[in-house]
């Protein structure tokens, strides 16, 4: 075959291909319920176009020490406090049901902790991750400072016992002046 009719024959294979996904997916083809798993493509998509993504933009480096307990502690609360364990459950803590619909699935954070850089964390959380259930927590006003304490909080996951989770994220106890008469 001549090589202009090998690339006369490419350009008509695109063309063919860009009809046909066009017909597919804009005739409403595709399905875009939550009911069923993502195909493996999409799936490889959005998993591959997110992770290359964050690691380009997260940048920011912790401002403090991860491992203080304090941090830590502060982490364990603001987690309770600003709805994470809805989607991601905590230990000893389910996710509420409705998260079981959400596709893609929110991961449990305890097995995904190990293999992600703080700055990874600190930039999930305060941008979200667009087209998953994953909020943005820069876009409700969270501060930065209480995102890296969330961040410290998950980096300990692992290792974080139920009982301790449940005294970090209990409400603050707060000592009553007697007043005066
Ligand atoms: C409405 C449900 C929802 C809430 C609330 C939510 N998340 Fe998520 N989160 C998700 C979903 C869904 C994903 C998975 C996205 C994916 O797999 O592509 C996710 C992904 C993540 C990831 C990235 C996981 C990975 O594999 O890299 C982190 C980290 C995370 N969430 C932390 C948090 C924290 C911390 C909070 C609270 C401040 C929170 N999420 C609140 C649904 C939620």
């Amino acid at each position: 075959m001549k090589i202009r009719t090998s690339l006369a024959l490419i350009g008509f294979l695109g063309i063919l291909g860009a009809i046909g996904s066009g017909v597919y997916f804009f005739g409403g083809y595709y399905s875009v319920a939550a009911t069923a798993e993502e195909p493996a493509i999409v799936k490889w998509l959005l998993v591959g176009v997110r992770q290359a993504s964050v690691a380009r933009h997260a940048t920011d480096m912790p401002p403090m020490p991860l491992d203080a307990p304090a941090e830590v502690q502060a982490g364990a609360r603001a987690f309770s406090v600003r709805g994470c364990v809805n989607c991601h459950g905590g230990p000893g803590v389910n996710w509420a049901k409705f998260s079981e619909g959400l596709r893609p699935d929110p991961p449990d954070l305890k097995e995904i902790a190990n293999d992600r850089a703080p700055q990874y964390l600190f930039w999930v959380i305060k941008n979200g991750i667009n087209m998953t259930g994953m909020p943005s927590f820069g876009a409700i006003e969270v501060p930065d400072r209480e995102i890296w304490t969330i961040v410290a909080f998950i980096k300990k996951l692992p290792s974080v016992s139920e009982a301790d989770f449940k005294t970090w994220s209990a409400p603050p106890v707060v000592t009553t002046v007697p007043s005066p008469r």
